[in-house]
C-alpha cells in the first residue's frame, strides 16, 4: 500500500459493539498509520428508504442529512468496507439500503458515480452464528457482483463466527485472518461468468 489510502468502514449491524465491528476493528488495527479511516454506523445515521426515481425524474444530489454524509464519505474513500452481520444469509437491511442508494447516485447528474468509483476497492467483513462459513456465500456474491458492476476491485470478505456480542473474539482463526486481511491483493472484480 504505497499511495495514501482512505478507508471508509460502513457499519451495518442493528446493535452497537457487535461481532462484525469487533472483527473489522481488529483488521483495521493492522493498516499502516498513514491510512485514513472513517467509521460510519448506519444505525446512528439512518438512511431514508431508497426511492427509485431513475426512470421518471432525475435524482438530485443531496446536500444535507445522512444521505449526503454517506455519499460524500463514499466518494472520498479509496476503499469501502462493508461491515455487515450476516442476516438471512446476506447483508443486513441497513447495509442493503446503503447499497440501494448507490443505484440513485449512479443516476444523479454531475456525480459521475460509476466513473469515480471504478478502480476503487470494495471489501467485506461479516459475522455469523452458523459454523459453516459457506452459508455466507450469498453475501459474498452480493458484494463481489456489485463490485464487478461498478468496475471496482474486490478484496473479499473476512468472516468470523459468533452469536452474542464478543463471541467473535473467541474465533482465533478469524482473528488471525484479520491480521493480514487488508494486506491481500484486491483484483478487479469479475462476474462469475467472466473468464479470470
Ligand atoms: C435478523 C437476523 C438475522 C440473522 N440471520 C443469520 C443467518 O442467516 N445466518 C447466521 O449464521 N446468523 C444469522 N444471524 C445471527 C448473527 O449473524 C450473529 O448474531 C452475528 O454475530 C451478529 O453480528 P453483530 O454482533 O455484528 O451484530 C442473524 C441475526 C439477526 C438479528
Amino acid at each position: 500500500m504505497t499511495m495514501t489510502r482512505r478507508f471508509l468502514f460502513v457499519l451495518g449491524s442493528s446493535r452497537p459493539d457487535g461481532n462484525t465491528e469487533l472483527l473489522a476493528r481488529r483488521a483495521a488495527e493492522q493498516l499502516p498509520p498513514q491510512v485514513e479511516r472513517r467509521w460510519i454506523d448506519l444505525a446512528r445515521h439512518p438512511l431514508p428508504d431508497f426511492e427509485d426515481l431513475r426512470h421518471d425524474s432525475d435524482h438530485v444530489r443531496p446536500t444535507e442529512g445522512a444521505v449526503a454524509r454517506l455519499l460524500d464519505a463514499t466518494l472520498a474513500a479509496t476503499d469501502v468496507v462493508i461491515v455487515s452481520p450476516l442476516y438471512w444469509y446476506s447483508v443486513s437491511a441497513h447495509t442493503k439500503r446503503y447499497l440501494d442508494h448507490w443505484a440513485g447516485w449512479l443516476r444523479t447528474p454531475g456525480l459521475d458515480f460509476k466513473a469515480n468509483m471504478a478502480g476503487r476497492t470494495l471489501w467485506g467483513v461479516t459475522a455469523l452464528a452458523h459454523e459453516e462459513p459457506e452459508v455466507a456465500d450469498p453475501l459474498v456474491g452480493t458484494l463481489n457482483n456489485s463490485a464487478a458492476y461498478m468496475g471496482m476491485r474486490f478484496g473479499g470478505v473476512l468472516l468470523g463466527n459468533g452469536s452474542k456480542p464478543g463471541d467473535v473474539l473467541k474465533d482465533t482463526e478469524a482473528l488471525a485472518r484479520a491480521k493480514t486481511f487488508f494486506a491481500r491483493e484486491a483484483p478487479l472484480a469479475r462476474f462469475p461468468y467472466e473468464a479470470r
